[in-house]
């Protein structure tokens, strides 16, 4: 028998919520691939078979790996070159950055500064909001891990998309820790410039805003305005969402929305009406959190979501979307 027949009847007898499956990180040295490596290790399922820095990256390099599912936590361009070189190796792919989450090539250009050269591939990838994902997970060769602006929002929005107004503007005011810009080097991401100081930047033209407008189906007509922030912390997203409603909603109906979508789920938290969440409550753990308060007689909502942009919003919704794929235990690694 040779190794890859034997390889599989070994496999064959092992129901897969046991068996072992072989792991690569690419941007392991990063703040989310090494998060990603920290929960890999102690997943009871997976086996780290390769870890690479910018240097030791190849794509030979992680070939030889044979690992079965390969994370990348690189640069956009790195993911969308490489990627369609794993999947033709028969490796399934789970891509942290941006580069086949939006559906449309034509969008790639002007909000990341590249060409597709493989825009077939943005039509198979499924979009990795854990919480909103089924079946498809199981049968994904790419997974496109969701941003960590997005996963808040999204999370947060997702339950109301019928209720909402859209002909009034989805007003998004998010900020971050500073780890959401990796560790690059930079004045504006220096101790002296972030100490004590917060500010907007990135205003009407993040990468964000196109991903978080196609969750939400909000087509071309809807305004979106998105602000994001820079907080002076090192982790966590807090997002603050101003909506408006078709028709007045009771806190019992927001209520029953939001424990009809999550009320199974182990990693949203959502408040009673009228708590609003807080940013210690999930930095450093892989939650989600939501709180919404309601206005105007039901006519409006501020709603608030907060998580850590390094684990839901990066690494821990990575290792959900590996468990819903090869049908280990949603929480396997992870608490
Ligand atoms: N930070 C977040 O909160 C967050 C959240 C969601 C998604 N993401 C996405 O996840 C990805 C990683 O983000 P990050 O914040 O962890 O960035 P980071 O801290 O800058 O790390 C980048 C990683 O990629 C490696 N790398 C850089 N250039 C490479 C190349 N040409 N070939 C191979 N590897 C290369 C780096 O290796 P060296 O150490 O050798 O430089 C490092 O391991 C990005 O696409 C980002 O958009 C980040």
């Amino acid at each position: 028998m040779n190794n890859t027949a034997h390889a599989t009847s070994v496999i064959a007898q092992f129901p897969a919520d046991q068996r072992v499956t072989t792991v690569a990180v690419a941007g392991a040295t990063g703040y989310a691939g090494a998060e990603l490596v920290k929960i890999l290790e102690r997943h009871p399922h997976a086996s780290i078979v390769g870890a690479f820095s910018s240097e030791s990256f190849s794509v030979e390099a992680v070939l030889e790996s044979k690992a079965e599912v390969v994370f990348l936590a690189t640069p956009n361009e790195v993911s969308a070159e490489v990627t369609p070189l794993l999947l033709d190796a028969g490796m399934r792919v789970i891509d942290l950055s941006g580069a086949f989450r939006l559906g449309e090539p034509s969008q790639y250009p002007s909000w990341y500064g590249f060409t597709h050269a493989r825009p077939e591939l943005l039509g198979e990838a499924v979009y990795g909001l854990s919480e909103w994902c089924n079946g498809e997970m199981k049968k994904a060769r790419l997974v496109a891990n969701p941003g960590c602006y997005p996963t808040s929002v999204l999370l947060a929005l997702r339950p109301l998309t019928y209720l909402i107004d859209r002909t009034q503007p989805v007003i998004v005011d998010s900020k971050s820790g500073v780890s959401g810009a990796g560790k690059k080097a930079d004045v504006a991401f220096s101790f002296a410039e972030l100490s004590g100081n917060f500010k907007a930047y990135g205003v009407g033209h993040h990468r964000h805003e196109p991903e978080i407008r196609q969750g939400l189906h909000l087509g071309e007509r809807t305004t979106l305005v998105f602000v994001p922030h820079l907080l002076p912390t090192v982790r966590g997203i807090y997002s603050t969402m101003h909506v408006g409603f078709t028709n007045p909603v009771s806190d019992e109906e927001m209520t029953t929305l939001y424990q009809d979508a999550y009320g199974k789920q182990p990693f949203v938290r959502v408040l009673k009406a009228g708590k609003i969440p807080e940013l210690k409550d999930v930095v450093n753990t892989p939650y989600a959190e939501i709180g919404f308060q309601l206005l105007q007689g039901g006519r409006r909502a501020v709603v608030v979501s907060v998580i850590d942009n390094l684990l839901k919003g990066a690494a821990s919704q990575a290792v959900q979307n590996f468990n819903r794929m090869i049908g280990y235990g949603e929480t396997c690694g992870l608490v």
